[in-house]
């Protein structure tokens, strides 16, 4: 399965999420590669932070920030169960690439009113892509959602009524992703029972599902 996490909205959680996703699979003893659509590399910086940390390597990344992905993601996918692709903000013709290349497109998205508003773009391009993948399957996931959870469930209705509808499984706002970022590591490897490592099995289940 190919996994693509896109949203033009920049710093809403496509590489948090798609490390952590690809690190959930990975430790179930799946065979993951990261696509880095990213020209700004962020996947890739945090896999070389890890080789320099001289943690073990869990899954591989590999930088294909260009707009031929729809055809090279395939090739990868046959020597893997699954590829998380990290995608970029605001560059259309990678994202369209992207698009192409998936069978699960995951909208990251921050719980305030107005954010799945904030990806229409996104949305448009889903809907051309949609034109020749009819099977393509989308779904928001709700990242960074806090204590207010009235706030989160309000977002959740909204997004509920549009396609693509929201997943169940959300990701609270946690400071251990920042520490992850920043030192190479992975949540459920800081802390193996937190909050956050939950969260991020439950999310990473409920894809699966989703599993055309
Ligand atoms: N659930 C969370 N709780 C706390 N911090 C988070 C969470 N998710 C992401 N962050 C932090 O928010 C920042 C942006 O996240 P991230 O880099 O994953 O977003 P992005 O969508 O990939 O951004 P870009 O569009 O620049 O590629 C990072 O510093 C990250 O550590
Ligand atoms: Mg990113």
């Amino acid at each position: 399965m190919i996994v693509a996490l896109l949203n033009q909205k920049g710093g809403v959680g496509k590489t948090t999420l798609a490390l952590h996703i690809a690190g959930e699979w990975a430790r179930q003893g799946k065979r993951v590669i990261v696509i880095d659509a990213d020209p700004q590399g962020s996947a890739l910086d945090w896999s070389e932070q890890r080789s320099r940390e001289a943690l073990p390597r869990l899954f591989g990344v590999v930088g294909l920030a260009r707009d031929t992905l729809h055809r090279e993601a395939p090739e990868l996918a046959r020597d893997a169960d699954h590829v998380v692709i990290d995608g970029p903000p605001r560059v259309a013709g990678l994202m369209r690439s992207a698009l192409l290349a998936a069978d699960v497109v995951l909208i990251p998205a921050l719980p305030s009113p107005f954010d799945g508003w904030a990806s229409a773009e996104m949305l448009k391009l889903l809907d051309e892509a949609r034109i020749f993948r009819p099977q393509l399957v989308a779904r928001f996931a709700l990242n960074r959602c806090g204590a207010r959870t009235v706030i989160a469930r309000e977002t959740a209705a909204a997004l509920a009524e549009h396609d693509p509808p929201v997943l169940a499984a959300r990701i609270g706002q946690r400071v251990v992703f920042a520490d992850a970022a920043r030192t190479g590591r992975l949540a459920a490897e800081i802390g193996a029972n937190s909050s956050a490592a939950r969260e991020i099995t439950a999310l990473s289940a409920e894809i699966e599902g989703l599993m055309p």
